[in-house]
């Protein structure tokens, strides 16, 4: 499922890429960081964000039909975005488009831990979803059963990076009440797989709190290094959304580091297109 295309940069069609919201836009940034050249299409589910409290069927749902949108737009490969949905659907979501590549967040976020940790001990945050699900533990454990892993659901720090709200005393209590704890014992972990893509958001309060030295680790970085595609000039981005435009706009240049006023993103109408997807069908 995880792979790189040969000939990859010159195919003109675009790259997909989604995530329940907006957090998938850390992705998107490391992408256009190495491929500034390509195309991408961004979809952000922000009507039914957040993922992270849902159950395995109703993301894997959810996220199938976001592929299914991508689809539509003739992409060359998905990116998957958001951890919950690489954890629940990457498999589905590969049959589904199949020969298209589908790049997910959990094996290589979790073999760039893997190579930065010198204490063996790894804290993964994430999602509600994400860390019962224990993909992160799995993936770890498979590559070098010696490696301790400690997972944290950190749900409420997603609605703080949809809301804006990265740094200030609120994040920091938040951020603080979740970790803080592990961060006072002995055996505390040295590095830290941000195991949702809202996450790097909130960087500078997580260094905060866990000190200087942790290394952490971007999911959207190390899955960037996968594709194997670089190329050199202007982005073109176009943005999707499935909920209105006005609370999207603003947050894009802060995930992004770039302005995007002059890129306007689109409401989609999901139902619509899925139920019109559907009836071609029959
Ligand atoms: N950004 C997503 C992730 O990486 C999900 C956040 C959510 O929708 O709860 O898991």
């Amino acid at each position: 499922m995880q792979s790189s295309c040969s000939h990859f940069s010159s195919d003109p069609r675009p790259i997909g890429v989604f995530d329940s919201g907006i957090g998938g836009l850390t992705v998107l940034r490391s992408l256009m960081a190495a491929m500034p050249g390509e195309r991408f299409i961004y979809l952000g589910d922000t009507a039914r964000v957040p993922y992270g409290t849902k159950s395995a069927e109703t993301v894997c749902a959810y996220s199938l039909g976001l592929a299914q949108v991508l689809r539509q737009y003739d992409v060359k490969m998905i990116v998957i975005a958001c951890n919950t949905a690489s954890v629940h659907a990457a498999e589905a979501i590969a049959d589904f488009i199949a020969p298209v590549p589908v790049i997910s967040m959990v094996p290589p976020a979790a073999a760039a831990a893997i190579k930065a940790t010198k204490n063996k001990h790894i804290l993964v945050m994430g999602t509600q979803s994400t860390i019962r699900s224990g993909s992160y533990a799995r993936a770890i454990d498979a590559l070098d059963p010696s490696v301790k892993v400690t997972g944290i659901a950190t749900q409420l720090l997603v609605a703080l990076a949809e809301e804006g709200w990265i740094d200030g005393p609120i994040a920091r209590a938040a951020v603080e009440r979740y970790i803080g704890p592990v961060f006072e014992n002995a055996d505390k972990p040295d590095t830290i797989i941000l195991g949702c893509t809202h996450f790097p958001l909130l960087r500078d309060v997580i260094v905060d709190v866990a000190g200087q030295d942790v290394t952490l680790i971007d999911c959207g970085e190390a899955a960037q290094k996968l594709i194997n595609g670089r190329t050199k000039g202007q982005p073109d981005i176009r943005f999707l959304v499935t909920d209105s435009v006005e609370r999207f706009t603003p947050l894009v240049e802060r995930f992004l580091g770039i302005s995007a006023t002059n890129i306007p993103a689109e409401h989609i109408d999901l139902t619509a297109i899925l139920n019109t997807d559907l009836k071609r069908a029959s």
